[in-house]
């Protein structure tokens, strides 16, 4: 599974697409990236490419976020340009299926790498609101925290728990992700703002 580009020129097409002064995407970006990874080493997949999937996911969320409906429209064609295959497209596609956006409302998620990129990209909210919540603390959070948060479903309400729990069909556990999810976003937590 062969990247066409590196992570220097993925950022800079992130940059293309989306305004660096958008910091909150930016964030969610490297979130999704570095949850991502981390989530491979534990699998035992490929970490560079689980990486590069969160941190190109919302690759075109800079110009449709003004109508959420045209979310994923843009990105096939993008990453073809930069010479992504197929398979890498319809991935990153996938963590849209059950929204209302690209004609992706009544799709379902199939195979492990699709349950991995949605789960972990919707976990980065969770962690985030959690951390604003503590004073932008990150540094000492713990899973049992976090778990209490995630079934108090009026925090960070916004955030949807069933995505994250499709990690259940991978067989990696609620508190096993967190964990995940956690450790990975500790690792970047200066360059996201946190402590
Ligand atoms: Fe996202």
């Amino acid at each position: 599974m062969g990247l066409p580009i590196s992570r220097e020129q993925a950022i800079e097409l992130l940059k293309k697409y989306n305004s660096p002064e958008d910091k909150a995407d930016f964030n969610h970006f490297l979130e999704s990236e570095v949850i991502m990874k981390e989530l491979a080493k534990k699998l035992g997949e490929d970490e560079e490419y689980y990486a590069m999937l969160g941190l190109l996911h919302d690759i075109d969320w800079g110009i449709t976020k003004e109508d959420t409906t045209k979310h994923l429209t843009k990105a096939p064609e993008i990453l073809k340009e930069a010479g992504f295959d197929e398979n890498f497209i319809s991935i990153i596609v996938s963590h849209g299926y059950g929204f209302d956006c690209a004609g992706l409302k009544n799709k379902k998620r199939e195979t492990k790498i699709e349950f991995a990129l949605a789960a972990s990209e919707t976990l980065t909210g969770l962690i985030y609101a959690y951390a604003i919540m503590r004073g932008k603390k990150i540094s000492d959070m713990e899973t049992q925290g976090l778990k209490k948060k995630f079934k108090d479903k009026s925090f960070a309400a916004g955030c949807n728990r069933e995505i994250i729990k499709e990690i259940e069909n991978i067989g990696i556990t609620i508190d096993d992700f967190l964990k995940i999810g956690i450790e990975a976003m500790k690792k970047i937590k200066n360059e996201i703002g946190l402590e």
